[in-house]
């Protein structure tokens, strides 16, 4: 029999079945921790290496061939699309992004045009690659969501309290609808090109949406992420969700138009299932400074999840948010051996 690309364990999990075994990848699994990744950084920026096909590719493959893990995460950021169209920004090694006018105006807005393919053709050309190269392993393309893009371009750059977002938000509500509206726009036609050129998945990020109530969060933000999971609900991919500290917000980001859930370590998986509700799977979540305590702490932590997630009408494990740099790359290879071969507990 031939093995097919929706036979995949995560394709399977991400659609609500039980695959044979527990499909495991890690958020910024490309790049960071990555002896080989540094290397090939070396000498280049980062958006720099975003736009350069043949580092797409590698970076991409890096962590697949390496831990053998049941998904590619495409190697890019939340602001390429936005870079692909012209705003001026860029990405500090150690901070994160950086915009150079922060948005305080409506006549700021012109500058968020709708990607054209042209505007991204090395990443598209490195999806098609990737696809290629990956076989039977599916690729997930991946966009920030409305807040967390508007986030960057409000503070201009990385914010604890994120008092400016929610200054414009509370105080500009036209504007605030009017920049989400655009970022959905161009957060949609980036998810769409990329499954377009074979990613088999999506991930939307909405890093940062947990510093939102979720009365803020249903007025301010779940419309617009709404609008960038209906705008590819026909393109037949699975939609993932993912945000940090959304406890609260986990069953809203469901209601959003996601096919999975991904959470953080602050919830059970059990308790998280509940919270989601039937009909969707859930993604997540062990914390990723776990990784730097003993292997049997690890592994006792994982299979808690593995039994938890049980319960969820499918489960893709990975860690609550992104690989730390310090990580240790070995205890990453040692926990996806130890989440293919765990048997999880009858229930
Ligand atoms: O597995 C992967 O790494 C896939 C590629 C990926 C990157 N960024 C590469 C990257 C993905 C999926 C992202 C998403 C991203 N970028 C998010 C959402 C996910 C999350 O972690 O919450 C956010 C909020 C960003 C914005 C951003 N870009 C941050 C906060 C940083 C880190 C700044 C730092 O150096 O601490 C970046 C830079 C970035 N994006 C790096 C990488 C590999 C580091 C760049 C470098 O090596 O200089």
């Amino acid at each position: 029999m031939t093995v097919t690309m929706t036979d995949s364990a995560f394709l399977q999990a991400c659609r609500g079945t039980r695959p044979d075994r527990t499909p495991v990848w890690f958020m910024r699994q490309a790049g960071r921790s990555l002896p080989e990744y540094l290397a090939l950084r070396e000498g280049t920026a980062m958006l720099e290496s975003c736009f350069r096909t043949d580092m797409v590719v590698e970076i991409t493959m890096q962590p697949v061939r390496r831990y053998g893990v049941d998904a590619a995460i495409f190697f890019s950021d939340i602001v390429v699309p936005l870079k692909a169209i012209g705003v001026d920004l860029d990405i500090v090694p150690g901070v994160g992004p950086v915009v150079a006018d922060p948005i305080r105006s409506a006549n700021q807005l012109s500058q968020f045009r709708d990607i054209e393919p042209d505007d991204v053709t090395p990443i598209t050309d490195a999806v098609t690659a990737l696809v290629g190269e990956l076989g039977t392993t599916p690729l997930i393309g991946f966009a920030g969501a409305p807040f967390t893009l508007a986030s960057y371009l409000v503070e201009g750059g990385p914010s604890r309290d994120h008092r400016l977002t929610k200054q414009l938000m509370y105080s500009e509500p036209d504007l605030w609808h009017a920049l989400l509206g655009r970022m959905a726009a161009i957060a949609g036609q980036f998810l769409r090109l990329q499954v377009e050129a074979g990613a088999s998945a999506i991930q939307l990020f909405d890093s940062w949406a947990g510093t939102l109530s979720l009365a803020d969060y249903e007025t301010y933000v779940k419309p617009h992420s709404a609008a960038v999971l209906d705008s590819v609900a026909d393109l037949d991919v699975p939609r993932i969700h993912f945000g940090v500290g959304t406890g609260e917000l986990l069953h809203a980001m469901g209601d959003a138009g996601a096919d999975v859930v991904g959470v953080d370590w602050r919830v059970p998986m059990d308790e998280a299932v509940r919270r989601v509700g039937p009909g969707r799977a859930l993604q997540g979540n062990l914390d990723p400074t776990t990784l730097f305590a003993p292997t049997e702490f690890v592994h006792a932590r994982a299979a808690e999840i593995i039994d938890a997630g049980r319960s969820a009408e499918g489960h893709v494990f990975n860690l609550g948010h992104g690989v730390l740099p310090a990580t240790d790359p070995d205890a990453l290879a040692r926990l996806v051996d130890f989440v293919h071969g765990y048997e999880p507990a009858a229930s």
